[in-house]
């Protein structure tokens, strides 16, 4: 019987224990805070069933793949579908999804052309229900709050956490609180928010001390945190690369780039790829890198000042607002899936951001500012000769165009950058398509037209 497009999955996987990434202890239950009761590092999500049960890799793929066929809830769910690799909820038990994931993968040719690759992807995850990836982690964390007996959700947010934890509260029949620095997210991703009925502050500080503030409210008020601290989050964030590899046949490509923030995306795109080769999915890792905006860097100072042993925090600063961030929660994490996979951390520039953005705009494809670091960020890598003239790219675009649209309006219109260097702002002008301003006359439109194409526009 085909279900309803509302109708909730019932699902179930195996069991899962809490993990610190620090001293390794096992527990089965987490605190408010999601750090380990003996030493207050995160906690991750582990699986120490699967050294019993041994799940096939063949048999769950193409249990995955009939899937696809399913009209049943959980098997129209981009992250459901992957449940085997995901923690369990009860038999009966329903989780709140909005049929998050499924997101394309797109050829990026001129892309490709522009930063020297043969073949470049991207995966994006901007084409979510709310339109960014953060929506593939919210359906598995809002519904262990649910589980967990919480009436109340929070996050502290650059814009899409927010937009993205408001409308799965909706959907489960929770509340939601929103802490969002005054002033410096987009009016779009804080429409979202309101829309889906979220109790929204905009606080004056950054998304650091919002999120410094949520670890505190946690702590004094009955309210369930959905930051990707939370471990949850980056159990369905998993699925993007569980998605990735199924796009690709299972042979994974020689590199994935990816934006860092708060580094949870990263920390868990991973986690999947490390899970994914020890069942046996995969036999050889693609190399995760991570591109940070140079205005907010701080990965790429704690690697390149301490070797990634301790934090080195930034007064974060960039018009990519969605990672605004100065000092990540996870950069831990974050750390050990580089080494892991042998990835790298690279920094670029506000104008090389722009440009990067433009560029994937003038494939068809929109997306967000902070998801064009990756594209500036490949450019680099491919100077650098870390990525190779042979090898195969994904990028991970993680936000719709429309999340922002007054950074794409001011950079068309040259708004965007008021003291750009010479030679910056000639490589951007080529890309600006600034609306024409015209009397409603047929002259005065072919006029434009016949400009355009002498321009070759
Ligand atoms: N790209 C976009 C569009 C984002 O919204 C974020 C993070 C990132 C990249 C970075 O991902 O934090 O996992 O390293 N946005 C968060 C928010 C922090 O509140 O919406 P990360």
């Amino acid at each position: 019987m085909p279900l309803s497009p509302t109708s909730t999955p019932d699902v179930h996987q195996p069991s899962f224990r809490f993990r610190c990434i620090a001293c390794r202890d096992l527990s089965d239950s987490a605190g408010q805070n999601f750090r380990c009761a003996q030493c207050g590092d995160l906690l991750e999500i582990a699986y120490p069933g699967w050294r019993e049960i041994q799940p096939n890799a063949q048999r769950l793929k193409s249990t995955w793949r009939e899937r696809r066929l399913s009209g049943d809830a959980a098997d129209l769910s981009g992250v459901w579908r992957f449940r085997e690799l995901l923690p369990s909820i009860e038999s009966g038990e329903q989780a709140i999804t909005l049929r998050e994931g499924n997101t394309p993968l797109y050829p990026l040719p001129q892309c490709a052309r522009i930063a020297g690759v043969p073949q470049l992807f991207a995966k994006h995850q901007g084409m979510n229900p709310t339109g960014s990836f953060k929506d593939t982690g919210m359906t598995v964390a809002a519904t262990f709050a649910r589980r967990a007996g919480f009436r109340w959700v929070a996050c502290a947010s650059t814009g899409n956490t927010s937009a993205s934890m408001a409308a799965y509260a909706a959907r489960g029949g929770l509340r939601s609180l929103v802490l969002v620095p005054d002033g410096r997210i987009s009016w779009s991703k804080l429409s979202q928010a309101l829309d889906y009925g979220a109790v929204t502050c905009q606080l004056r500080t950054d998304f650091d001390g919002c999120l410094r503030l949520l670890q505190e409210l946690v702590l004094h008020a009955p309210v369930y945190q959905l930051n990707s601290i939370n471990p949850f989050r980056l159990e369905g964030q998993k699925t993007l690369a569980i998605e990735l590899l199924e796009q690709l046949d299972w042979q994974p490509p020689d590199h994935i780039i990816v934006p860092g923030g708060n580094l949870g995306n990263s920390s868990a795109i991973g986690k999947a790829l490390l899970e994914m080769r020890e069942l046996g999915m995969i036999s050889r890792l693609p190399k995760l890198s991570i591109i940070q905006a140079e205005g907010a860097n701080a990965l790429v100072r704690t690697l390149r000042e301490t070797s990634g042993k301790t934090l080195v925090s930034v007064q974060a600063e960039t018009r990519a607002t969605a990672i605004r961030i100065g000092n990540p929660a996870s950069w831990k994490k974050s750390v050990h899936v580089l080494e892991a996979t042998g990835g790298v951390c690279e920094q670029v520039s506000e104008v090389e951001i722009a440009q990067a953005k433009a560029e994937i705009g003038a494939e068809g494809i929109g997306c967000e500012p902070a998801s064009a670091v990756t594209l500036a960020g490949l450019k680099k890598l491919v100077a650098q000769k870390f990525v190779k003239p042979d090898e195969s790219v994904v990028l991970v675009l993680t936000g719709n165009l429309l999340k922002d649209p007054d950074y794409t309006i001011e950079f068309h219109r040259g708004e965007l950058f008021k003291e750009e260097k010479d030679e910056d702002a000639s490589a951007l002008n080529s890309l600006r398509r600034p609306p024409a301003v015209l009397d409603a006359t047929l002259d005065a439109v072919i006029g434009t037209l016949e400009q355009a194409e002498k321009q070759k526009l």
